[in-house]
């Protein structure tokens, strides 16, 4: 049995005594004074932050304010350009969908300023709509992240495992949401979840809502939210190709827009299964340079590496090279960058 409104109430005024500073949020004395975060940046945020950390997510929303500050500076852009600002924060259909997001928003003028509103647009889910809607325009809308899910579970003690819970979950996290502040209550559960209330160690001794914790009074906190043994990931094999021209130029391929990676620019590869035959981009003198290992959500990679140094007419059936001096390892993803690493350093060595 537990007070809502003085659950609420306690973080919220956590929140204002322990509000992490982020880029995209408006301090305690701002807000006091009636200024109200820009969707764009909170929008932006929200899609930078799913599946990523805060600290990996910094630098990344520090350059796409500074090059696109406004939405229809971003709808604007090139396409090859946003994906290169998005290489390495992974998860690339997010790239995709935030341009065409930008697209539609700039087209019919500003945000939507609703849950249901802003769920019409393309490439935003449930999740974004709602932290947009209470954040920007403090819409009483129940935002819920993995942070979220483990507060609530431990407050309520919630024994059922994830996934199968968060619909549970989701609705008890409703019975929490104040009509006034929804966007800082969201916040602060996210800050508590991510600073407090943390998977492992919780530190229960500084927590604004210790006494009203169900899974602390039983002292199974650490253990929850429970989570449903995940299968193990397959293995997938690759080869790529790595060919640098005797000018320095590097052959490269922009990836089809739908799939893995999609739209994102790397090495010609074959495709990626159990046993993938070879595909070589042009006829030249490869040799086996090493393996890299990259993680994805669904699979393990492996990616045996061939490189080849080839001469100026050089005529590839795949791809197109690209001057040393246009070639930035940074606009490539992470595990396209993984292998330029190693060809470099193997064809510099040879
Ligand atoms: N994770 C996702 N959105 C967030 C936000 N607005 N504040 C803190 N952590 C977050």
């Amino acid at each position: 049995m537990r007070d809502a409104g003085e659950v609420a109430a306690r973080l919220l005024a956590w929140y204002d005594r322990a509000a992490r500073v982020m880029p995209w949020r408006i301090g305690p004395a701002e807000r006091a004074a009636g200024v109200r975060p820009d969707p764009y940046r909170v929008w932006l945020s929200e899609v930078m932050l799913q599946q990523t950390t805060v600290a990996a997510v910094r630098d990344y929303f520090h350059r796409f304010t500074e090059r696109w500050p406004t939405v229809q500076a971003l709808a604007a852009a090139e396409d090859g350009a946003v994906m290169a600002e998005w290489a390495g924060l992974g998860y690339y259909a997010r790239a995709r969908n935030l341009l065409k997001c930008a697209r539609a928003v700039a087209e019919r003028g500003d945000f939507p300023r609703t849950r249901d509103g802003l769920l019409g647009l393309p490439g935003i889910g449930p999740y974004t709509a709602a932290a947009v809607a209470a954040i920007a325009f403090d819409e009483p809308a129940t935002v819920v992240d993995g942070n979220v899910e483990r507060v609530v579970s431990r407050l309520f003690r919630v024994e059922a495992p994830l996934p199968g819970a968060k619909p549970r979950l989701v609705a008890l996290a409703e019975t929490l949401t104040p009509a006034t502040r929804p966007g800082d209550f969201a916040q602060a559960m996210m800050d508590l979840g991510a600073t407090v209330c943390t998977p492992r160690n919780p530190a229960c001794a500084i927590c604004p809502v210790l006494d009203l914790c169900d899974a602390r009074a039983a002292g199974v906190q650490a253990g929850l939210p429970r989570k449903a043994p995940k299968a193990a990931k397959p293995l997938r094999r690759g080869i790529a190709y790595l060919a640098r021209r005797e000018d320095g130029a590097w052959l490269l391929e922009r990836r089809p827009e739908r799939g893995l990676l999609g739209g994102m620019l790397g090495w010609p590869c074959t495709d990626w299964n159990e046993a993938p035959a070879p595909a070589p981009p042009l006829a030249a003198d490869w040799q086996e340079a090493g393996e890299v290992r990259h993680t994805f959500t669904h699979f393990d990679l492996r990616l045996t590496l061939h490189v080849a140094r080839v001469d100026r007419g050089a005529t590839p059936a795949r791809g197109s090279f690209l001057a040393g001096a246009a070639f930035h390892p940074d606009d490539l993803p992470t595990v396209m960058r993984k292998a330029f690493a190693l060809a470099d350093a193997v064809l510099a060595r040879d």
